[in-house]
């Protein structure tokens, strides 16, 4: 026992209450492994050092939700949560100090009598949708083994692979040459520590020579980019094979036939407006498309991953690190939540869903598309 530290103490040297660290022991997120003779709880080494974690990432904004998903990651050991932490608390310095830099810049030009533009005023939140999502991302995001095997065997015998749209590198192959292009700062720094080299770019200017790489891969990100067939055209540009997981936004069916959009969130049809066709795309990279079904456990959390877990879509941070929700607004997120909610627990969803149950994998518009 000697060993261990009392919550008065561990409170007093972590700066938080002891009535905080009786709530991370309610809730499990923190529970000490030991009781003092006198029945005051008491903290060993490895209690400290999820404590260290779940307040690093507390002091980064996280939710207490997604805090526990995190440190409870077995993939993710200790000197993991360092390097992730490091990268965070780095990207946030490098923002606060931009921000200060365009304050004073600001207070600079009122000096003079100059007034700076609105649009100008609010370039220092940089309000890009990524930068306010992106740290939420590793909580339900990752390798699907499944369709990592189909993009990796499209990719055929590349040795140099450029990731475009990158992320945290999910998809990354471990036996060929990487290099990653992500334009957020944020996700460029919850990339593990031995994650492939990352460019700071985005896909409609990739900073390379034509034909610099054997093949590119981008996954999950096209309808992200503001210009996409522009971005497809630079991939075409800049490697001889283009792989790309994406979703076909021109057959509209699919949103009949996945019940989420169907009876939840039709906003949804109203993000693929904007979206290019496949056969746009697919002309774009001079290639052709194949449908990817989804297994009904898929590991990587996107929007349609949850197919036959409806309960899943219930879970704030299932939804925090799919960017369709955010776009949809908190309107209709809340309504089709309380919807789903009401059908789950009067039977109403499994009545109308029967069929799904005996399916392994789902036809719902995801595509490869390869060239
Ligand atoms: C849903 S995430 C997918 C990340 C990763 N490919 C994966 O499968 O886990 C979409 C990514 O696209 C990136 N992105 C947004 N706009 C982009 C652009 N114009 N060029 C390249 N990437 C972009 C975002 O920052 C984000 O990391």
């Amino acid at each position: 026992m000697e060993d261990h530290l009392t919550v008065g103490r561990v409170a007093e040297l972590a700066d938080v209450s002891v009535r905080t660290l009786h709530h991370y022991d309610e809730i499990s997120l923190v529970k000490p492994s030991a009781r003092t003779a006198t029945g005051y709880r008491a903290y060993s080494a490895a209690d400290v050092e999820r404590l260290r974690e779940v307040l690093g990432y507390r002091r980064l904004g996280f939710g207490l939700r997604e805090i526990a998903t995190l440190v409870d990651d077995p993939a993710t050991d200790a000197v993991a949560h360092l390097r992730r932490l490091r990268g965070l608390l780095r990207e946030q310095r490098d923002r606060t100090a931009a921000m200060v830099a365009a304050i004073d810049k600001e207070l600079e030009s009122r000096v003079m009598g100059v007034r700076t533009a609105p649009e100008d005023q609010l370039k220092i939140f940089g309000a890009q949708l990524y930068e306010s999502i992106g740290s939420a991302y590793p909580a339900t995001r990752r390798t699907e083994p499944r369709i990592a095997a189909r993009i990796w065997e499209a990719l055929g015998d590349a040795r140099t692979v450029l990731n475009v749209g990158a992320g945290t590198g999910s998809y990354e192959p471990t036996d060929r040459k990487v290099t990653a292009v992500e334009p957020s700062a944020i996700m460029r720094a919850q990339r593990p520590a031995e994650a492939a080299p990352c460019v700071a770019a985005s896909a409609e200017q990739l900073p390379f020579p034509d034909r610099s790489f054997d093949a590119a891969m981008a996954v999950s990100t096209v309808h992200h980019w503001p210009d996409p067939l522009a971005g497809l055209r630079e991939m075409r540009r800049v490697a001889r094979r283009v792989v790309v997981f994406t979703y076909d936004a021109g057959t509209t069916g699919w949103l009949e036939r996945f019940w989420l959009t169907r009876d939840y969130l039709p906003e949804f049809a109203g993000l693929l407006a904007d979206w290019p066709s496949l056969a746009d795309m697919a002309c774009a990279i001079e290639g052709h498309a194949e449908p990817v079904l989804i297994p009904w456990d898929c590991a990587d959390g996107f929007f349609e991953a949850h197919w036959r877990r409806p309960e899943a879509y219930l879970d704030e941070h299932v939804r925090r690190a799919v960017s369709v929700w955010t776009r949809v607004g908190p309107q209709a997120e809340q309504r089709a939540v309380d919807g789903l909610r009401d059908d789950l627990s009067s039977g109403r969803w499994a009545d109308r869903n029967r069929d799904l149950i005996a399916l392994d994998t789902a036809e719902l518009g995801l595509r490869l598309l390869v060239a």
